[in-house]
C-alpha cells in the first residue's frame, strides 16, 4: 500500500527553520489555503474560482469542520495529485469580528505539548475548537489486521496520546508473541476491544503452533452470543490462555465470522453494491 504524506497548511504561520523547500508544492498549498475562505458548498465541488483552478483535480474525501463558537474552520481531503492528505486551516476573515478578537488577545498560556513554552492564547484557543473531534479506528477480518498496523502510526500523529477508540472484529493473529507483548504494553487507545465472536475461525489464524507461532494481543472481548438486549461477553486479559482457547475451532462457524452485533457482513455487503 502506498504511504501517504501528511501536509499541514497553516495560513499566516511561517516557519523559518532550515527545511527543504519545494516551490511547486508551495504554490499548490497556497491554492488550498486561499480556497479555505470559500463557501464550503463550492469547496466541496472544488469550484471555488481561481484558488481551486490551481489544483485542477482538487480533493476527494473532502470534509469541512466548522465550530460556531469562534467561527473557526478547517477542511481535510485527499489530493490524488500529490498522494497526500491535506489539512487546511482557515485564517482570519476580516468581517468576522470574533476572529479578530481572538487574534488580538496577546496573552500567553503554557503550551501543553512543549515544556517551558508559552503560546498566544487566542490562536491556541482558536485551534482547540477544531481539535475536539475524536479518533475512532475499526476494521473487520483483514480490515482488523490492517487497523492494528495503523494504530502506532495514528498514535504518533496524535502526539503519542491514546486515540479515543480502537475496536476491531474477528481479527486474525497479526504478529508473533513479541509483537503481541509489545502491543499489550502500549496505551494506544482509551477504549479498546479485540472482539471475537463465539466460533469465528479467523481469530484462530494464522496458528499459534510451530512453525507459524503467531500470537494475539491481550484484552479480547469474547462474545458467546449476540442477542438483542443483552449481549453476553467476557473480557479475557490473556486470550490465548483461556481454558477454552482453541477448543471451539472444531465447531468453527463461518457465520460467526460474518456476524457481529447483528450485522451480517454478507447481507450488508450485498445490500450496498
Ligand atoms: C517538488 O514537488 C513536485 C510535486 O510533488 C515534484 O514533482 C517535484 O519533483 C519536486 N521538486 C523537487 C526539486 O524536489
Ligand atoms: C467548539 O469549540 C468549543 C470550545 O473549544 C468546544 O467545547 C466544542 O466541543 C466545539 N464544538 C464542536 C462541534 O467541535
Ligand atoms: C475466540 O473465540 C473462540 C471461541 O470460539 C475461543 O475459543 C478463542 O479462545 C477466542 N480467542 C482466540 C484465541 O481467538
Amino acid at each position: 500500500m502506498k504511504s501517504f504524506v501528511l501536509l499541514i497548511v497553516y495560513l499566516f504561520l511561517v516557519s523559518c527553520q532550515q527545511l527543504s523547500y519545494n516551490e511547486t508544492i508551495a504554490q499548490n498549498l497556497a491554492g488550498f489555503s486561499f480556497a479555505s475562505f470559500c463557501n464550503p458548498k463550492y469547496l466541496q465541488q472544488w469550484s471555488c474560482g481561481s484558488a481551486c483552478k490551481k489544483i485542477p483535480n482538487g480533493l476527494t474525501d473532502f470534509y469541512y469542520f466548522y465550530n460556531k463558537t469562534l467561527k473557526a474552520s478547517r477542511y481535510i481531503g485527499y489530493s490524488a495529485h500529490h498522494d497526500a492528505i491535506v489539512v487546511v486551516f482557515r485564517g482570519t476573515v476580516p468581517w468576522l469580528v470574533q476572529n479578530w478578537i481572538a487574534n488580538l488577545n496577546t496573552v500567553k498560556i503554557q503550551c501543553p505539548y512543549c515544556e517551558k513554552c508559552y503560546v498566544h492564547k487566542g490562536f491556541f484557543q482558536q485551534f482547540n475548537q477544531l481539535k475536539s473531534q475524536l479518533i475512532f479506528v475499526t476494521g473487520h477480518s483483514l480490515g482488523a489486521a490492517m487497523s492494528f498496523h495503523s494504530i502506532p502510526f495514528l498514535f504518533e500523529l496524535n502526539r503519542n496520546k491514546p486515540i479515543d477508540a480502537f475496536q476491531n472484529y474477528g481479527s486474525p493473529r497479526v504478529g508473533d508473541e513479541a509483537y503481541a507483548n509489545w502491543f499489550n504494553q502500549q496505551s494506544f487507545a482509551k477504549e479498546y476491544g479485540r472482539i471475537n465472536n463465539t466460533a469465528d475461525p479467523i481469530p484462530h489464524l494464522p496458528p499459534i503452533l510451530f512453525p507459524f507461532q503467531f500470537d494475539h494481543s491481550d484484552y479480547e472481548i469474547f462474545y458467546t452470543s449476540f442477542i438483542e438486549n443483552g449481549n453476553k461477553y467476557e473480557q479475557c486479559k490473556d486470550a490465548e490462555q483461556k481454558q477454552y482457547a482453541n477448543n471451539k475451532i472444531i465447531a468453527a462457524s463461518v457465520c460467526d465470522h460474518l456476524s457481529y452485533f447483528g450485522w451480517n457482513w454478507v447481507t450488508s455487503i450485498l445490500a450496498c453494491q
